[in-house]
Formats: structure tokens, sequence, C-alpha cells
């Protein structure tokens, strides 16, 4: 079940294979006999300097999947030159995550119940040592993930006869895993704050239907800087920074939320073309290579943000398993950059792809 949580899209799936599928059709454009081996990779997003341009998604539940959690997380990030975002919903609170990671820490805020929650998440990442917050704005309400709906883990979370004995042996067939998450405390955090009352908290509590005028509020409300994330149009991305953004990520949720929503990479130069001149663009979606970092820049992206990957890593092997997929992602964007024959990520532009226009 965590690893279909993990895996899985809504619906049919059909935008989160979109999202893979718009790399898959990227042909670059090189340039031979450069001479160029040490190509620059470093990039500044929202003034903080980066080592290379992949930052770690907020995701949900990442407490979840590994004992070290979105604290073994930020680490990896750190000790890789990078940053991650930590979840509303991550299942521990920012307050112990930033304290116990010492890691530089943005924040992804949800808020179901409200502005005045959203207040108090704000003030409390403040108080944190969080200064930059990212508002999803792509999850009014839950998107329709097939694969939670069969295991019974997709709210209302219900854990009845049909499907306790399939979750119970779930769970005993994992028994390190499971002894690990009860050594560590297997209670999730709500919101960020306390304890889950009832199993079906968590992710119920992601449903955030924020309006623009709500994102005016928080902006108003948050010192720091301001990542509206979850926009597919210029418009879009237009009225975001109208309300305050300084940075808007292209993203639909890893195809978690609307199925049928367009391939991030797609939307990505109209987005460019509304707003590159004023904000920073990142984007998220299908990013599973070093050669797709490389492809997002060109076609304008400051940065880019990965979930998927680096979870896997850490199911697999917690903070280090991070870590790696973090040195591998590095490593395969150097090499595409020297084979290209491209010496800074500041050269990349649409100049060095072919991309079909469909
Ligand atoms: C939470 O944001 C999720 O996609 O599960």
């Amino acid at each position: 079940m965590v690893f279909d949580y993990v895996d899985g899209g809504a619906d049919d799936e059909v935008t989160m294979r979109r999202n893979e599928d718009a790399f898959a059709a990227v042909a670059f454009r090189p340039k031979m006999a450069s001479g160029n081996v040490e190509p620059r990779l470093g990039v500044t997003v929202l003034g903080t300097e980066i080592d290379f341009p992949v930052l770690l998604a907020p995701c949900g539940l990442v407490r979840l999947l590994h004992a070290d959690g979105p604290t073994g997380v930020a680490r990896a990030a750190a000790s890789r030159g990078t940053v991650s975002v930590l979840s509303t919903v991550s299942g521990s609170p920012v307050e112990v995550v930033a304290g116990e990671s010492k890691a530089p820490l943005w924040f992804q805020l949800y808020s179901s119940a409200g502005l005045s929650e959203a207040d108090s998440l704000c003030d409390r990442a403040a108080a944190a040592g969080v200064d930059v917050l990212m508002v999803t704005v792509d999850t009014p309400t839950l998107g329709n993930r097939e694969r939670d709906v069969r295991h019974g883990v997709a709210p209302p979370l219900r854990v009845d006869a049909h499907n306790a004995v399939p979750l119970g042996l779930q769970v005993l067939a994992r028994p390190r895993w499971a002894a690990q998450l009860a050594a560590t405390g297997i209670r999730l955090s709500r919101k960020g704050a306390g304890p889950v009352g009832h199993g079906s908290g968590l992710l119920s509590s992601v449903a955030s239907p924020f309006s623009w005028d709500d994102l005016v509020h928080v902006r108003n409300r948050w010192h720091g800087q301001f990542v509206v994330k979850g926009v597919l149009s210029g418009a879009d991305a237009r009225r975001a920074v109208d309300s305050g953004a300084d940075a808007v990520v292209v993203s639909n949720h890893g195809g978690r939320q609307l199925d049928g929503a367009p391939a991030t990479l797609q939307t990505l130069p109209g987005v460019v073309a509304a707003v590159g001149g004023d904000v920073e663009v990142l984007i998220d979606g299908g990013i599973r290579r070093g050669s797709h970092v490389v492809a997002a820049l060109a076609l304008g992206a400051r940065a880019v943000l990965i979930g998927r990957p680096y979870l896997f890593g850490l199911a697999s092997a917690g903070e280090q398993g991070v870590v790696r997929i973090l040195d591998i992602l590095r490593a395969e964007m150097h090499r595409t950059m020297v084979l290209m024959g491209c010496s800074s990520v500041d050269q990349l532009s649409p100049d060095w792809l072919e991309v079909p226009r469909t």
C-alpha cells in the first residue's frame, strides 16, 4: 500500500504517463567538439545558491516510507547542496524537521480548514526558520487515486472486514519497516502539528480549495519568498504573479490530481513566455534522468523538483538512499551537458532542443 501510494496517480494515470512521455519525446541538438568537460551546474533559486538545479518536492506521508523520514530527506538535500520542501502532510511537524535536520528547509502549505489554519501554519513555519513558502493550488479536493482506494487507504480511511486482513498481512510482511516505524513513534502528525485523531486525518487534510484572494491573504501573512505550485497555463501563472508569487511551479502534482491534465514539460514554454521575465519558473513531473533536468532548463525552467525518485531512494535506504539518488541525477546531468557540448546551465535555451510541437 505504501508503494502504491507513492507510485500511483489519479484515475487512469494518463497524466502521470504523459509527464514521462514528454521528456522521452525531447531530442537534443548537441554541439560537438566543444572541448568542455567541466560544465557548470549550479544555479540560484529564490536567492538560494544550489549546487545543481534539482530540489526535493514536497510529498505526503514521507514519514511512512522510512524511519529517517522528512528529517533524513532534509539532511540528504543539504549534504548535496540543495534544498527539500517539507509538505504540510509529510507526517512530521515542521518544528521537528527543522530542529532535527538543522538543514535549510522550505515549507509547502495545505489548509483544508481555511485561512486561520493557514495563518497558524505560516507562523509556525516562520518560527521554525523556514524562509520560502510554497502554496499548492491544484488540490481543491483529493485526486482519485484508485490504487489507494483499492487498498482501502484513500480518505475516508476505513479499516473494516474487507481490508483489515490484507492490510495487516502487508504490515507483517515488512517486519523491519514496521519495527523501525514503531520504534521512532508510528503516530503521524496531522497538519504538521498534533497527532492524528483517527486514521483518515492526514490525507483528508490535503484538500485545500484556495482562491486567488486566499493566496493574496497568505502572501501578506508570509514575510519570506512565496511560491505558487500547480499552474499549468500562462494565464494562471500570471494570476499567481499578480497574487504576489516570487516563483511558480509548473506542476500537475505528478499526475495525482486532475487526470487528463497536460504534461508539465509541454506547458512549461507557455508559462515561461507569460511570466518568465518577472519570476522564476520551476517544474516537476516525470523527471527521472539528468537529461530531463537539462531539457527542462533548456525550455526555461530555473530548476526542477523531483518526487517519486527520491521517495524510492528513501524507502530503499533512508537518508543515504536519497543522497544516492541525488548523486545519480547529478552525474547523469553532468554527463549529458558534456555530451551536448554545453559549458553551463546559463547557456541552455530552446536552441539546444528539437522539441516536437504537438
Ligand atoms: C499529497 O499531496 C499527495 O499527492 O498524496
